[in-house]
């Protein structure tokens, strides 16, 4: 990497969850100068406002690895600082004021609707806005949320649980129904989610969905007995209920159309039959049948992950995934870590993707760890064949962020922000605080 007289390599990383926290320790580990720079004032990302609240112990350990991250002298945080076309900075800026390369670690941050009418209905949600509303994430922590009696989930993975979880636990709604354009061999969750709302499922419910679906799993080689036996086995330890909340899966059905009522609240969505197919190479496939049917409910979340968001100024691909790099020159593991531009077929020299910005919705914090070290790695192997760097952009980064109106987040900050709220945690018998306003959290750092 350039070492030049009086100056190391400066590297930005964009984005302080996970991914781009490893990212900086494996580059300050390296002796870079890091710029940690982060759309939200506290650190963490999807650790910190996306990971269930009640988790404390997950979340504590987390945030003590995050601490010693941020610790390394060669890691400057800047939190509430937003990169985009349309925020306070550019990528294009960071690069002209002389970074030597950028890693992009900004999750996944738009949304993913599926395009169906009725979604403008009031009542009809994105998991991620719900998530971060009870995380406590400003602005969606001064939102409100209608929520109803009747959720329908789409989509049955993790998240889904999550909004399971929030209605059946703490608000105690009376119904959850959960639809799956695929079957119970398809599921996405883990048992060890399930197993917080799993003494709510209704049962005489589900056996009625075997009857109905298990020759249709079967068409396709899938063992329904065992998609059945992984769905219970979530009883034996599961916890006890805490609500009446009844909870439904309902299996082979995909959203066609979003139905409201005259004051445009959502009353249900009318959903297509669907039959598994096998795809080639191993795998389902959802396929409309055409009947449809209609199920009832005053609120809908959608819970089918997310996908990057355009605002970052970043070409994608045909997947709407910001575009990797097909023959990468510094892969690791084999995989491109590099951002490109499809339609001029040309590497954007020197910018990098890790995390959920690579790979949106995928995986644990553990994997997005493991992402975020490999893109720092691959972003490593390019400072390398750069013959000359340029001055350190840290200090010219510093001047332009000086001009911005708005107050910049820097560690020491944040950590005066983690001992007023733990000590306000402690007065009021909690296991944790959160402020849940920019201002609320600005004001605490003094
Ligand atoms: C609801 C939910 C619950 C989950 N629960 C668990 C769990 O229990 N256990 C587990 O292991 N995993 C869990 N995960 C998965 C885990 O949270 C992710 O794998 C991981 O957080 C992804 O890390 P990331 O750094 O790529 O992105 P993120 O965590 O999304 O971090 C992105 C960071 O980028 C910043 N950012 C965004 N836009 C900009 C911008 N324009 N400019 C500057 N900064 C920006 C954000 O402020 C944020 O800090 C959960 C995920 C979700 C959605
Ligand atoms: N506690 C935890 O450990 C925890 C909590 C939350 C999240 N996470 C992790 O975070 C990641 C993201 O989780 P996630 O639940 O958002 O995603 P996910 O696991 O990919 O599940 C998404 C669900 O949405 C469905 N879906 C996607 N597109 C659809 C469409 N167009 N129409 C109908 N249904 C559609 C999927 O069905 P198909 O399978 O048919 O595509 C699937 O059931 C996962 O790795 C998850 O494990 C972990």
């Amino acid at each position: 990497m350039p070492e030049k007289e009086d100056k190391r390599a400066s590297v930005a990383v964009i984005g302080a969850g996970p991914a781009g926290l490893f990212a900086a320790r494996e580059l300050s580990k390296a002796g870079v100068q890091v710029a940690l720079i982060n759309r939200d004032i506290k650190p963490g990302g999807l650790a910190e406002y996306g990971i269930y609240p009640n988790k404390h112990k997950m979340k504590e350990g987390l945030r003590r690895q995050f601490r010693k991250v941020l610790e390394d002298e060669n890691t400057n945080y800047f939190g509430n600082l937003s990169i985009g076309l349309d925020d306070d900075l550019t990528l294009d800026e960071l690069q002209e004021l002389g970074f030597d390369a950028l890693i992009v670690c900004v999750g996944a941050q738009g949304t993913k609707w599926l395009g169906l009418p009725g979604e403008e209905l009031d009542g009809v949600y994105h998991a991620k806005d719900i998530v971060y509303h009870y995380n406590d994430l400003p602005p969606f922590s001064e939102k409100s949320f209608s929520i109803g009696e009747k959720i329908l989930c789409v989509g049955v993975g993790n998240v889904m649980l999550d909004i399971a979880h929030w209605a059946i636990r703490d608000l105690k709604i009376q119904e959850v129904v959960a639809i799956a354009r695929r079957g119970p061999a398809d599921v996405k969750f883990t048992k060890k989610e399930m197993e917080i709302v799993a003494r709510n499922l209704d049962l005489a419910a589900l056996d009625a969905e075997f009857d109905r679906t298990s020759a249709i799993m079967e068409a396709v080689g899938q063992d329904a007995e065992h998609a059945k036996q992984f769905i219970l086995s979530s009883l034996e330890r599961a916890k006890d209920p805490v609500s009446d909340t009844k909870f439904v899966l309902d299996f082979l059905v995909s959203p066609k159309r979003l139905i409201g009522d005259e004051d445009g609240r959502v009353r249900g969505v009318e959903a297509e039959d669907t039959v598994l197919e096998a795809r080639e190479g191993g795998g389902t496939k959802a396929v409309g049948q055409g009947s449809t049917r209609v199920i009832e409910a005053d609120t809908v979340v959608f819970c089918i992950g997310d996908k990057v968001d355009v605002s970052m100024g970043l070409p994608l691909d045909k997947w709407g995934e910001f575009a990797k790099a097909p023959e990468p020159r510094f892969p690791i593991d084999d995989i491109s870590f590099e951002a490109y531009d499809p339609e001029s077929e040309s590497y954007l020299d020197g910018i990098f993707l890790a995390g959920w910005s690579r790979e949106a919705s995928s995986g644990l914090v553990g994997t997005a760890r493991k992402d975020g070290n490999q893109g720092a790695k691959a972003a490593l192997a390019y400072l390398e064949t750069k013959a000359e760097g340029e001055a350190s952009a840290i200090e010219k980064f510093e001047k332009r962020i000086g001009e911005l109106a708005k107050p910049i987040v820097r560690k020491a900050d944040w950590v005066k922000l983690e001992e007023v709220e733990g000590a306000l945690a402690k007065e009021r018998g909690l296991e944790h605080f959160k402020f849940s306003s920019n201002e609320d959290m600005l004001a605490a750092m003094g």
